[in-house]
């Protein structure tokens, strides 16, 4: 199980500092949230192509950067994502006409490819694409900022993709990975493993008044197996 911190709760203006820190204590995969003041049912605005350009200037080539699109229009902006130097564009399954086309083109520009569903999205939505992508990302919290409580309810969704997936690797296709995100916390990270979950976004649980990224990172990887 890899951990793949989000710097959403972090003080921005220390980011770079954060993102040192985060490094520093083993971390090497980083999630970025990005929200367009639109899509997200709060309507929040975090950042863009031109932070995420000067996060891949700070952590150098070698950190795998995902950005996760919470934005209204990934299909016309989804290239500027990756001119700022993600390695993985993740789109909503919701807010996307035409996810093959998508896949593809995302594909085709040497980018890795994932799709994330919101709680109340079914997995059947998603099933048909698992063979195309790199990733599916279970999202169990509605997004749209960190720190809220974590849905366990997700369990079945998480499970029904590992068993699609086993069947795809057996049948010799792809291994698609599997992410969760949202509410992440020492306290259930062993739960999600068990699940199966490859990798997991980790927000407040690593960035909080609580204690420093190392202590918290400590703190969940002990609790896996
Ligand atoms: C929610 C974001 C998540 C979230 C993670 O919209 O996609 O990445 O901020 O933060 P925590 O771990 O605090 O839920
Ligand atoms: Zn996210």
């Amino acid at each position: 199980m890899l951990i793949a911190p989000s710097i959403l709760t972090a003080d921005f203006t220390q980011l770079g500092s954060v993102l040192d820190d985060a490094l520093k204590a083993g971390m090497s995969w980083i999630h970025l949230d990005v929200m367009d003041g639109n899509w997200v049912v709060n309507k929040t605005i975090t950042f863009g192509p031109a932070v995420i350009k000067s996060i891949r200037e700070r952590i150098g080539p070698e950190v795998y950067l995902d950005c996760h699109l919470m934005i209204t229009n990934a299909e016309e902006t989804w290239m500027q994502y990756v001119e700022a130097g993600v390695d993985m564009v993740i789109f909503h399954i919701e807010a996307v006409d035409s996810p093959k086309t998508l896949i593809r083109a995302i594909r085709e520009s040497g980018t890795a490819v994932g799709i994330v569903l919101n709680p109340d999205t079914s997995e059947e939505e998603v099933i048909p694409h698992l063979e195309d992508l790199d990733l599916v990302l279970v999202m169990s919290v509605v997004p749209g900022k960190g720190g809220q409580s974590f849905m366990p309810e997700v369990k079945d969704k998480v499970l029904r993709f590992k068993s699609a997936i086993d069947e795809q690797i057996s049948k010799g296709g792809k291994s698609t990975r599997i992410m969760i995100d949202g509410g992440i916390k020492s306290h259930n990270i062993g739960l999600v493993s068990s699940w199966g979950v490859d990798i997991s976004v980790v927000g407040s649980g690593l960035i909080n008044s609580k204690g420093t990224i190392s202590e918290n990172y400590q703190k969940i990887i002990r609790e896996l197996p």
